[in-house]
């Protein structure tokens, strides 16, 4: 019963479809990983809403599980993509070896920023590495990737709420809706 915020058009995933997904998931997650000790990593700084409702609905918590957040950055104050992405606050070495590396990312949109993450922390020993998506937009990749784990699919439309942002704004909305071109279209 949350007022819709006026900069957004529609509402595309509840937070009643959210929390039914992320808690199915995080059930199927948790199955996947007992006895596998994970290490939850999180990309700053869009995955922080999903990941903070994903690891709680991780039941039975799998033993070991830590959580590490990495700074990964693309965008700026656009709406496409830059094509390079910086990483920062990276883990050490010794952080990620022999791990089971679970990056929780909130949408793989052209893939670079995961793809250049789970290569990340392979060359760093991983023991397994696999990816946990909120949402996945497929007509946008550019590289090739694949969510081991998917919420949802959406299509091409720009998406904000539940930790996305536009220009660091709306992240804290609950819901996942699309944003009004008028609110977007002035900075690209
Ligand atoms: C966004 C989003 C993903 C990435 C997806 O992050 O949170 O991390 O872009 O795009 P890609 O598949 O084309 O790489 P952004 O760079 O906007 O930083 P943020 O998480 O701080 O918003
Ligand atoms: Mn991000
Ligand atoms: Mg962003």
């Amino acid at each position: 019963s949350s007022t819709l915020h006026r900069d957004i058009d529609e509402v595309l995933l509840t937070q009643e479809a959210l929390a039914a997904r992320v808690a199915q998931l995080g059930r199927q997650i948790a199955a996947d990983y007992a006895g596998r000790r994970p290490l939850v990593v999180g990309t700053l700084k869009g995955a922080v809403v999903f990941m903070a409702d994903l690891v709680r609905a991780m039941e039975p918590t799998p033993e070991g599980l830590q959580l590490e957040f990495v700074r990964a950055s693309s965008y700026g104050a656009g709406t496409v993509s830059s094509g390079k992405v910086a990483l920062s606050g990276t883990l050490a070495a010794a952080d990620v070896e022999g791990r089971h590396v679970l990056l929780v990312e909130d949408i793989v949109d052209s893939g670079r920023t995961a793809v250049a993450l789970l290569e990340h922390f392979k060359a760093m020993g991983a023991a397994s590495v696999a990816l946990v998506s909120l949402l996945s937009k497929p007509s946008r990749r550019t590289v090739p990737c694949e969510p081991d784990y998917l919420c949802f699919e959406v299509e091409d439309k720009f998406v904000v709420g539940y930790g996305l942002d536009f220009d660091e704004q709306y992240r804290s909305l609950p819901y996942v809706g699309v944003l009004r071109p008028e609110c977007y279209s002035s900075v690209d």
